[in-house]
C-alpha cells in the first residue's frame, strides 16, 4: 500500500545573485512542487509604486497606495505569478531601476505587511493546483513567513562570485548595496536563520548545489 506523501514546505533565502531562483526551479520540477519568487513580488510593488510616482519617504501616500493595490496570483507553468489589479509584471521588473530602488521599499513595514498574509496564502494555490508542496525563495522566508517550514536552506557564496553571476546575465545590478541595505533594515532583515541549513555555492555548480538540497529532502 502506498501513502499519500504529505504537503512540503522549503524555504530557500540569501543574497543577491546567491542561486535561489535557479535552485527553486529546479527543485520545484524535480518534487512538482509551486515556485515562489518573493523578491518578484517586491520588484513588482516597487515598479508599480514609482509608476505612481509613490516614494518610500513619503509614508502617507505610500499607505494609501497600498491599500488600493488588489493581490491575485496567476501560475505561469509551476512559478506563481503576483498579479497587480489583474496585472502581470513586465520585464522591468528586472532593470536598473527597479534594481536600485526595491530595497527601500522592501524595508518599510507597512509594505512587508501588505505581502505576508498574501505569501502565506501560497500553500491553498498550491493545494488547490495538486502541487505537492511549495519552494518559497526570498530573504525573511525561513525567518519570518515559514520558520517551521520543512527544510530551511540559506544560500551563501563570495560577492565577486556573485557580482560576476549577474554581469554574466548581462545586468546592471547594485548587488553589495541591496545586500547592505537588506541585512541593515530593522524589518526581517537578511538573516540566516538559526537552524537553517547554509550552503556556500562559491565553488559549487549549479547542479551541485541542487544535488545536496535533494540528498536531504529525498533521505525524509
Ligand atoms: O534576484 P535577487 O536575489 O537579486 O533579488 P530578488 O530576490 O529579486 O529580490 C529583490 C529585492 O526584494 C531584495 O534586494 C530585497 O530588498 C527584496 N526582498 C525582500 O526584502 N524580502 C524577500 N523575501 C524577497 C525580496
Ligand atoms: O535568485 P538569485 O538572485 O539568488 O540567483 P539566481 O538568479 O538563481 O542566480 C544568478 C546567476 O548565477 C544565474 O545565472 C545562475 O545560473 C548562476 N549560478 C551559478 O553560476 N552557480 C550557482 N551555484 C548558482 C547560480
Amino acid at each position: 500500500m502506498t501513502s499519500t506523501p504529505s504537503f512540503i514546505i522549503i524555504a530557500i533565502d540569501g543574497g543577491a545573485a546567491s542561486g535561489k531562483s535557479s535552485t527553486s526551479k529546479i527543485l520545484a520540477e524535480r518534487f512538482n512542487l509551486l515556485h515562489v519568487d518573493t523578491g518578484s513580488f517586491y520588484r513588482h510593488i516597487t515598479h508599480e509604486l514609482l509608476r505612481r510616482g509613490v516614494l518610500p519617504t513619503n509614508l502617507a501616500a505610500l499607505t494609501l497606495a497600498l491599500t488600493e493595490l488588489n493581490f491575485t496570483t496567476q501560475l505561469q507553468g509551476r512559478s506563481a505569478q503576483l498579479m497587480i489589479g489583474g496585472q502581470p509584471a513586465d520585464h522591468e521588473i528586472r532593470g536598473q531601476n527597479v534594481n536600485e530602488h526595491v530595497s527601500h521599499y522592501a524595508a518599510i513595514p507597512a509594505v512587508r505587511q501588505k505581502l505576508l498574509g498574501y505569501q502565506r496564502g501560497q500553500v491553498a494555490v498550491a493545494q488547490q493546483h495538486g502541487f505537492r508542496g511549495l519552494v518559497m525563495e526570498g530573504r525573511d522566508i525561513g525567518s519570518v513567513i515559514f520558520p517551521a517550514a520543512d527544510y530551511r536552506f540559506f544560500l551563501h557564496a563570495d560577492p565577486i562570485e556573485r557580482a560576476k553571476r549577474r554581469a554574466r546575465e548581462g545586468q546592471l545590478d547594485s548587488i553589495a548595496e541591496r545586500d547592505r541595505l537588506d541585512s541593515s533594515r530593522i524589518a526581517s532583515p537578511l538573516v540566516s536563520p538559526t537552524g537553517a541549513i547554509a550552503i556556500d555555492s562559491t565553488f559549487l555548480t549549479l547542479e551541485q548545489v541542487v544535488g545536496k538540497m535533494a540528498a536531504l529532502i529525498e533521505k525524509s
